[in-house]
């Protein structure tokens, strides 16, 4: 039983001060509860509005590519600089330690491998699962135009439905396949579609003409990092697609497959959350990889 309160201070109820009622600072985000807000609120920065996502789930249907054969040597010492880590459940329950305290986007759906058709995914985790890892967001590959694109945008819309009950949201990955053009058309309808069907953000290429595809999104977009390039213009990508409106990037093997991972992450950091210029964030990134 609490104590009765004996205070003979005043009372501080402040009836002229209104309770401030605040929008929640992500395009799109404001009419989720408060769960779902909050996850949101640890992948994106909300001081900078912005997230560096680290994906490395590749394995999911790549097997040990190139830089991810061991994940524990290779993707643990950057987690400390990345916002979120993209990953599968096998590898978050082997080989992360729980004491990571990066909110992690979990690798939702799978299916067939590089040998096989690979639209022909279908869920590959169970929501309850996302819960107990206590993940704060769930990545489905959604394959406009591809052979499965029904399936696969089912297997979204269902994780979406799964993901509003617990507070856990969505991100749409438009996949590009073998036969799909990557031109700012099919990007604009790729997002779009996610977007109106429940994914809470989407992750995408960029391409030129990169500001209507978020102009014409509803909700905020990450970038893939897409195959190594030179480090200046991986950067140079990301500042260009924050320039135009994406809310962070979510690159791989542009980071662990860099000369120089570390640098290249913080790199990257310097690029979405400061502001620094390509040009300056590659100064910035030798300098880290002379002083290794
Ligand atoms: C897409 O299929 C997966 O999410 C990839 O693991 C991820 O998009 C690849 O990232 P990146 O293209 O930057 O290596």
């Amino acid at each position: 039983m609490p104590e009765v309160d004996t205070s003979k201070k005043e009372k501080e109820f402040h009836p002229e001060i209104p309770q401030k009622s605040e929008l929640f600072f992500l395009k799109g985000s404001n009419s989720y509860d408060w769960g779902m807000k909050n996850r949101l609120a640890r992948i994106f920065n909300p001081k900078s509005g912005k997230t560096v996502m680290l994906a490395f789930d590749h394995g999911y249907f790549q097997g040990p590519t190139t830089g991810l054969e061991r994940v524990d040597l290779t993707i643990l010492p950057l987690a400390p600089h990345a916002d979120a880590l993209m990953l599968t459940r096998g590898i978050l329950r082997s080989t992360i330690p729980a004491s990571l305290t990066n909110a992690m986007v979990m690798r939702a759906s799978g299916g067939p491998s590089i040998l096989k058709e690979l639209s022909n995914e279908q869920i590959a985790v169970d929501v309850e699962d996302c819960v107990r890892m206590n993940v704060s967001a769930m990545a489905v590959q959604v394959f406009i135009g591809g052979e499965h694109e029904t399936q696969s945008v089912h297997n979204m819309t269902r994780l979406v439905d799964l993901g509003n009950r617990v507070g856990i949201p969505v991100l749409g990955v438009t996949a590009v396949g073998k036969d799909l053009t990557r031109d700012v058309k099919y990007i604009r309808l790729a997002t779009r579609i996610c977007a109106e069907l429940g994914a809470a953000f989407v992750k995408t290429y960029f391409v030129p003409e990169f500001e209507t595809v978020t102009a014409s999104c509803p909700v905020p977009i990450v970038i893939a990092g897409g195959k190594k390039l030179p480090e200046l213009d991986a950067l140079q990508m990301a500042r260009d697609a924050i320039d135009q409106g994406a809310s962070g990037v979510d690159m791989g093997r542009n980071i662990f497959q860099s000369d120089a991972p570390v640098p290249m992450i913080q790199a990257v950091r310097k690029v979405v959350h400061e502001g620094m210029s390509a040009r300056d964030a590659f100064e910035y990134y030798q300098t880290m990889k002379n002083r290794k």
